[in-house]
């Protein structure tokens, strides 16, 4: 291993970095990156890479984009701070919910600002918990995610999110919150079951847990419509239908996690649209701004909102807010980047953009290293195995997906490696064909050089 450059160094003895082995972060050292143009960041040595993840899932309008910079720069020299608390307001804030209930999917009474998708859904928790008791419905409590669910790290937000390394010596997840079977066809459909077949058996087995819980003591339901952290798991066909059927059945409250599909990521404005449902309640982020500064957001229906305005009447007050909510630098930034999104047509322009990623991807199905490479729109997943007949999985400990992000930055491709050694892509929604054509061609080379690699070392074999 060679010695770090000294930036490096001075990042080991100074950071904690989420997500990492942090024993072998102090050989490897971090990949500084210094500045990014479009679809390109730079690293402190100035190399060039193709952002593959749009950072994490969120710079969908790329980087160096000027218009949002001065949206920024505007706003903080016209108000740099103001706050939402106690009654006080301010332009940018309404306005941006103003143009968030108009491009909502589904009718939304109000919206309620915070500045991270863990807050979005910690806040979704919060709200459904004082609705059932707005309602005296106070045994109505738990909520239902999925395996292998993504929706943050906060106490709330953790407990939703279905992956072990979230929940292992956390104490987590807390009581009250379940997950119901992960709908990944490649994993666990049945042999022979239709997608269709597979997505009945899901909602069987959602209205079992139900059941067995006792829907008096179940509040909601919360889904991404796209899992992304999880392993980019697009459901079968009709699941949505389906499990939006048991919950409606069992008066349970629908929560779409949007934090990675809405905004244009499957060539919808938001997921639920692609996939055709109808939740009650929206959690935003990422996109909203396209991560120029953070801020997320609660699309709240009216009959939430009534349970909101009936229970600070009883209490006096509606003790939920955080500092930052609704922040005016970041509402002026995500104000504009809708702008942007609606004056350009970008998601018209994904939406174009995703026949040609979803051939490349495809393509990728062909190669010795791949189980199974799938996606939707311009959101891809590429699951690699030790045997693509048996789908048998490498052993964890030899980290083949951290291989192949390594290969891959060698080759200029930023992308990541999940649960699984699942190479997650969600580029910017900006990429032209051009840089799609080469951003699978970079990732080719990469599985090229993993697969020697693996054969070299005979890691397949055991
Ligand atoms: C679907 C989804 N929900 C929630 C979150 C959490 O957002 P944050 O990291 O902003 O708290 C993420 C983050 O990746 C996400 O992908």
């Amino acid at each position: 291993m060679p010695p770090l450059s000294n930036l490096a160094t001075r990042d080991v003895e100074t950071l904690v970095h989420p997500y990492i082995n942090l024993a072998n972060f102090r050989e490897t050292g971090p990949l500084i990156i210094e500045r990014g143009q479009g679809v390109y960041v730079y690293d402190s040595e100035g190399r060039p890479y193709i952002e593959g993840m749009a950072g994490l899932w969120c710079t969908a309008l790329g980087y160096g984009n000027e218009e949002l910079v001065e949206a920024a720069a505007a706003q903080m020299r016209k108000l740099s701070f103001a706050h939402l608390f106690t009654g006080k307001s301010h332009d940018p804030a309404i306005e941006l919910a103003e143009k968030l209930k108009e491009i909502a999917p589904v009718p939304i009474s109000k919206v309620f600002f915070c500045n991270s998708g863990s807050e979005a859904n910690d806040t979704q928790v919060k709200l459904v918990w004082y609705l059932n008791n707005a309602l005296g419905r106070t045994r109505k409590k738990k909520i239902i995610s999925r395996v292998k669910a993504y929706h943050g790290v906060t106490l709330v937000a953790a407990s939703l999110t279905g992956l072990p390394g979230n929940h292992r010596d956390f104490d987590l997840p807390l009581p009250g919150f379940l997950h119901t079977a992960c709908p990944q066809a490649y994993r666990f459909a049945a042999a022979g079951e239709s997608e269709e077949d597979f997505a009945t058996r899901l909602a069987e087995e959602l209205d079992a847990l139900i059941e067995k819980e006792g829907p008096e003591t179940v509040a909601a339901f919360i889904a991404e419509p796209v899992m992304g952290a999880g392993g980019v798991i697009v459901p079968p066909k009709t699941y949505f239908e389906k499990i939006m059927a048991v919950c409606a059945r069992h008066d349970v409250f629908m929560i779409d996690d949007e934090v990675i599909c809405g905004f244009g990521r499957l060539g919808t404005m938001f997921g639920c649209q692609k996939l055709g449902f109808r939740p009650q309640a929206v959690s935003i982020a990422k996109a909203m701004s396209s991560a120029y500064l953070p801020i997320a957001a609660v699309m709240i229906p009216e009959t939430m909102y009534q349970a909101l305005l009936a229970e600070s009447k009883k209490i006096g007050v509606f003790g939920h807010g955080f500092t930052y909510g609704g922040h005016p630098v970041s509402a002026a930034v995500a104000l504009k980047a809708i702008e942007i999104y609606l004056r350009d047509r970008i998601v018209e322009q994904a939406a174009a953009r995703a026949a040609q990623f979803q051939a490349r991807l495809n393509a990728l199905n062909a190669h010795p290293l791949v189980g199974e490479a799938r996606g939707i729109g311009l959101i891809g997943g590429v699951e690699l195995v030790a045997d693509k007949r048996t789908k048998r999985s490498f052993a964890a400990a030899h980290a083949v997906g951290a291989r192949a992000v390594a290969f891959a930055e060698a080759e200029g491709l930023i992308v990541r490696s999940v649960l699984g050694d699942v190479l997650t892509l969600c580029p910017p929604l900006i990429i032209s064909a051009a840089e799609v054509d080469d951003l699978f061609e970079r990732l080719a080379r990469a599985l090229d050089r993993t697969l020697d690699w693996v054969t070299s070392g005979r890691i397949a074999q055991e």
